[in-house]
Formats: structure tokens, sequence, C-alpha cells
């Protein structure tokens, strides 16, 4: 397949390493410079091309600019109406992406996450998208959705990453502050809470998981109750995302 990559930034890297081992001729956008030839020097059959040169030659184009900047290059490029185009954008609804992408119909949104370079890495998608599937489906876990607000929803659990890494990184803290080797102390937490997730999660292995840690008394049940209004936190700030990202929960509330 011949793919194109608008916006040569973190998320494009992690895509076009996700690739590894496909035949693919692969054309990446100048900017950011130094990424591109990164990526040049890194990936077989991969060549810098110009903004409209990177469309013009490519059967798909992946959209991996900031959205601010999508609307002001999108509408110069000379799309066609038989390209696949796929956005990873963040604020950036289907509605205005066809508008900026015609005549090109064929508009999938996902929502890569930079571990997508190793494979593993969860993919919702809106609308379904064999094309996403035939690149991505045998590393990943493509997950489509019923709807654009569905998809929109994934965005805002995808920022559960970061407060949960923070919380990981304040113990393997409170770790070394006890033994004194931090990167042990990494060792340890980052391969417990691995030894948790299962591959593929879904007929409620991870309530089970924490059933099986909620003796009375015990240490685990006792950390739990102290930080139980994280989880009132928690869910504050997804809610927060309500307006950003257009979303109504199953109760309505909006
Ligand atoms: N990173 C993630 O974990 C992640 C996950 C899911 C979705 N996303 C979404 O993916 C998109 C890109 O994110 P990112 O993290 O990859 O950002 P990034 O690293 O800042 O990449 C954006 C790229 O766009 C380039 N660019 C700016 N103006 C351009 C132009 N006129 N023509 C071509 N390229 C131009 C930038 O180049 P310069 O550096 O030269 O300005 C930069 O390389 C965003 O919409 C983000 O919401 C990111």
């Amino acid at each position: 397949m011949r793919l194109g990559f608008i916006g040569t930034g973190e998320i494009t890297t992690a895509l076009v390493r996700g690739l590894q081992g496909q035949d693919h001729q692969i054309l990446v956008s100048p900017r950011n410079a130094d990424v591109a030839a990164m990526l040049a020097a890194e990936v077989p059959g991969l060549t810098v091309a110009p903004n409209p040169d990177v469309v013009t030659g490519s059967d798909v184009v992946f959209l991996c600019l900031l959205a601010r900047t999508a609307w002001e290059v999108l509408p110069g490029l000379p799309f066609r109406a038989d390209q696949t185009i796929i956005s990873v954008m963040v604020d950036a609804p289907l509605s205005k992406l066809r508008a900026v992408c015609a005549p090109a119909t064929d508009i999938a949104i996902t929502i890569p996450l930079p571990p997508i370079a190793g494979g593993g890495c969860p993919l919702p998608v809106y609308p379904a998208s064999s094309v996403l599937d035939t690149l991505y489906g045998a590393r990943n876990l493509i997950l489509p959705q019923p709807s654009e607000a569905a998809l929109n929803a994934h965005l805002g659990a995808s920022a559960l990453c970061s407060p949960i890494l923070d919380q990981l990184l304040t113990a393997i803290d409170w770790l070394a502050a006890h033994t004194g080797d931090a990167a042990q102390a990494e060792a340890y937490i980052a391969a417990m809470i691995r030894g948790y997730l299962p591959e593929r999660a879904q007929q409620g292995e991870l309530a089970a998981a924490l059933k099986s840690l909620s003796t009375e008394g015990g240490l685990n049940a006792t950390l739990r109750a102290a930080m139980a209004p994280a989880k009132d936190a928690l869910r504050h700030g997804l809610d927060g995302f309500h307006a950003r990202l257009g979303l109504t929960d199953t109760k309505g509330r909006t």
C-alpha cells in the first residue's frame, strides 16, 4: 500500500514503527524535520515529501497534525475520492474532516497511543475501517465504535494513562525511599501491575482480580479505603470532558 502521514511528530513515529515487517511505500511530510530525517534513516521505503505530494502519492492518508494546525493545512491539499483518510487528531470531528478532505469520503477516526510502535495498543475506531484492520489488526486490539460519541468517550478515557502512571511513580518513589533502590522499585511496580492486566480483559477479569485483593483488614483493602476519594476525583475529572468531547452518558448527563 502507499501510505502518507501529514504531520511527522510523536504519534506518526509510533504509527510508522508499528508497521514494521510490512512492505509499504511510506511518505511523510517534512515537519518535524528532525523526526522526518530520523524516520527516513530508520525505515526502508520511507520518503520525505511536501504535504501536497504526500496526499497525491498515497492510497491512505493519516492525519497526524494538531487540530488547530489541521484547519489551516488540510483545506489546500489535493485529496481524492478514491482515498482512505484516517485521522488520529483530538478535537477534529468527522463533520469538519469531511468538509476539509472532500472529495474523499472514506474517513475514519481512531486513537492510537505511542505503545502502538510495539503492538498491543487498543484502537477504538469510528466508523469501522477495513484499512485500519489490514494495517494494524494483527498486532493490536481494534475496537469498532457504534457512534462518534462513543469514540469520543474513549478519547476521554485515554487520558487515564497519565494519572495512573503518576500514581505508580508515587508508589515507586515511596518504595525506593524505603529500599534505596529506585531502579528495582520501578521494576517491581511495573511487573506487579502488568501481572494483573490480562492481554484480553472483557469478561470481568479486572473485577475478579480486585475481588481477589479484598481480604478484610488486608494491606490491599486498607490502602484502597484510604484512597477512596480518588475514585470521585477520577469520575469528576472524566465528567469534565463532557462539553469538550460532546458527551452524554447513559443516564442523560451532559
Ligand atoms: N501523542 C499522542 O500520544 C497522541 C495520541 C492520540 C492522538 N494524538 C493526536 O495526534 C495529533 C498529533 O499529535 P503528536 O503528539 O504527534 O504531536 P506532535 O509531536 O506535536 O506532532 C505534530 C506534528 O505536526 C507538524 N506540523 C506542524 N505544522 C505542520 C504543517 N503545516 N504541515 C505538516 N506538519 C506540520 C509538527 O511539526 P513541527 O514540530 O515542525 O511544528 C509536528 O511534527 C494530535 O492531534 C494529537 O491530539 C496524539
